[in-house]
């Protein structure tokens, strides 16, 4: 293999910058050449592609974001996209390609390598942290801290005011950075996707609290709960109990931007690298993830079939220490 390729696909997320630089160098380190395509599989078939070097990626460690764009392309699920796509990396001598993304991501690479030949290698890039085959994903660590970082500062608002806030956090199939988030900052209740709401039981809760004169309560909403989201879940709370004057915060895509962490910068610059050196011996169609600090290789296939698993041992230790 003489030439690669690299794109980032689907929700951008912190970290991708880091894992971008690691994948240049890397090739360049392996005497390949790297092509950076744009905005995604709609880069592919749309030939916006240029060659990277070391320089290149300079200074962008420490951004958010991602330097070569992303999108979710519609074009690349038909067959004629594909095929576009597989004409225009044969036309430049590619051979191997890097998809940072999600599951939909990976299933579009998995199909690209089956029809077009194309040998593909993916690396876990999403807030979400819900991708099987890796302890951590890119970005949810930064999307965590900043979580973290906003409902700090909303508690020192609801205590000032004895305010009951509701604060919507990213996750539309996931509950990951709603629980993570949600012991860190100490919150009163965190309602998941994964689990039933039952909005009596919250009622409850918020009573002993205020029993115990508690001054401000926080719950986290994680956006795909089956309640509804938070507005939702606040308007149920607030018509049965309104002891508290009640507030909703929603999150939103301020979750997805900023500085990664160091953990996110580590993360992008282990599997960048650990990606271009899978390609260069021969992996491919397989997912590349860390668990328990380990490099560890997952079928594309068995990657987009199965999903990361809550851990309810942590979301005892939510309900433990929210009494
Ligand atoms: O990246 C995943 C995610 O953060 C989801 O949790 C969220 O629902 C979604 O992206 C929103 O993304 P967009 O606004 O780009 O569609």
């Amino acid at each position: 293999m003489k030439s690669i390729a690299l794109l980032s696909s689907g929700g951008d997320s912190p970290g991708m910058n880091a894992c971008i630089r690691s994948v240049v160098r890397t090739a360049v380190n392996h005497h390949l050449d790297c092509w950076g395509v744009y905005a995604g599989y709609e880069g592919l078939i749309n030939g916006d592609m240029r060659k990277l070097g070391s320089s290149d990626v300079s200074n962008i460690i420490q951004r958010g974001g991602t330097i070569l764009k992303s999108s979710r392309s519609k074009a690349f699920r038909t067959k004629a996209g594909r095929q576009q796509a597989g004409d225009n990396l044969r036309a430049k001598g590619i051979e191997g390609l890097v998809v940072i993304g999600g599951d939909g991501s990976f299933q579009g690479a998995q199909l690209l390598e089956e029809e077009q030949g194309i040998k593909c290698v993916g690396i876990p890039g999403t807030i979400d942290n819900d991708l099987y085959g890796t302890d951590f994903t890119l970005g949810f660590d930064t999307a965590v801290n900043t979580v973290v970082q906003c409902v700090d500062k909303i508690r020192d608002t609801a205590d000032a005011h004895n305010r009951l806030f509701f604060v919507e956090v990213m996750g539309k199939d996931a509950g990951f950075i709603a629980l993570r988030s949600g012991i860190s900052i100490g919150a009163e209740a965190i309602l998941l996707p994964e689990t039933e709401t039952y909005v009596d039981q919250l009622i409850e809760k918020l009573e002993r609290g205020w029993e115990r004169h508690k001054s401000s309560s926080i719950i986290i909403v994680a956006e795909g709960d089956d309640a509804g989201g938070a507005y939702e879940v606040a308007s149920k709370v607030r018509a049965k109990f309104d002891h508290y004057e009640t507030k909703v915060t929603v999150l939103g895509h301020l979750q997805r931007g900023g500085s990664p962490t160091a953990n996110d910068r580590l993360l992008g610059s282990t599997l960048g690298h650990a990606a271009v050196k899978a390609l260069k011996g021969g992996v491919s169609s397989e997912m590349v993830g860390q668990i328990n600090g380990k490099i560890v290789y997952t079928p594309f296939k068995k990657a987009v079939k199965h999903h990361q698993e809550i851990n309810w041992n942590m979301m005892e230790l939510a309900e433990l220490l929210s009494l």
